[in-house]
């Protein structure tokens, strides 16, 4: 699915949310875990004001797993709950109405003080950018196909709630948000992660990004996928290298450059390089940091 977000959208988008947030108890906050800040919404705190809610690193089979505990942990130090889960496999779910349950006991503990015997269920919602994997985590918690996928224009249906367990309940559509998208190092990495399509991106120079990153932060793993020794400072050596160990070569013997940053991106969409956690901890602190000055 691709979305473009114009100015209407984006209120329009935020608008639909905060009318939903009177009906729920707690936000659940779908990220990918494998870019926690670049698919967070730039205005989430302002768009869900003070909502509880509880961070979902998604994806988490595709994640480098020593940096989603770094994630986990920097979110804890803000105060916000994170769990990693994999939507996909129904991993970590269980513990998500656990965690529900733990951020909201206090207020839950003060309707008890208040003599309501049977509290009900806890009311959610999802919110994410598009292709964090939102419809996919719908239908497993509610364990068959609810959630769908897109919008029919013209039609308005009353807000429908999933039933998961007798403790959580779901709205069924999920709030859709905007990427960080004005930023050039965030766009790239939505791009090879997937989340936006590559018709809007050069591919040359997503995989000239990806691959400085690789070479930065698992530079044995591009040495080893790449046969290389070292990692040519020159891109034109580099892709060369590349091109010719794939076999990406036009008539003529000349390199298909294209070609060849097609097949980068593939193999590290593909998990060829294991996986790939593209934000890390400490660089989205100093950001937040020179932001603040
Ligand atoms: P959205 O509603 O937020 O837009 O996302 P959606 O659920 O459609 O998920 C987007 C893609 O991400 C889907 O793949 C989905 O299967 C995949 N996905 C969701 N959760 C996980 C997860 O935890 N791990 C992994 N590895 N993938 C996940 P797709 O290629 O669009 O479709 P398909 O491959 O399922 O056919």
């Amino acid at each position: 699915m691709t979305i473009q977000w114009f100015p209407g959208h984006m209120a329009k988008a935020r608008r639909e949310v905060t009318e939903k947030l009177k009906l729920i108890d707690i936000i659940f906050e779908l990220v990918d875990a494998r870019i926690p800040y670049s698919s967070r919404n730039p205005m989430i705190d302002e768009i869900i004001q003070h909502k509880p809610r509880l961070v979902l690193l998604n994806k988490a089979d595709m994640a480098d797993k020593e940096r989603t505990k770094e994630w986990i942990k920097y979110f804890s130090e803000k105060d916000v709950k994170a769990l990693a889960i994999n939507a996909q496999a129904g991993e970590g779910l269980r513990e998500i109405v656990q965690a529900s349950h733990q951020i909201l006991k206090e207020k839950f503990d003060r309707l008890k003080a208040k003599g309501v015997k049977n509290p009900r269920a806890i009311r959610a919602m999802i919110v994410g950018i598009p292709n964090v994997g939102k419809s996919t985590l719908i239908n497993r918690l509610a364990k068959r196909n609810i959630a769908r996928t897109g919008n029919t224009p013209g039609v308005t249906k009353a807000q429908q709630w999933i039933k998961v367990g007798k403790e959580l309940e779901l709205l069924d559509t999920p709030g859709i948000l905007w990427p960080k998208f004005e930023d050039q190092d965030v766009g790239m990495k939505l791009a090879v992660t997937g989340a936006i399509k590559d018709t809007l991106l050069n591919l040359q120079d997503l995989a000239v990004f990806s691959l400085r990153f690789l070479e930065e932060a698992y530079p044995q793993r591009l040495k080893e996928r790449f046969q290389l020794e070292e990692v040519p400072d020159d891109l034109v050596e580099l892709f060369d290298h590349i091109g010719k160990l794939r076999g990406c070569i036009m008539s003529g013997g000349l390199i298909d450059y294209d070609k060849t940053a097609e097949l980068i991106v593939r193999e590290i969409r593909s998990e060829k390089f294991g996986p790939i956690t593209f934000d890390i901890p400490e660089h989205v602190s100093s950001i937040s940091e020179a932001e603040q000055q």
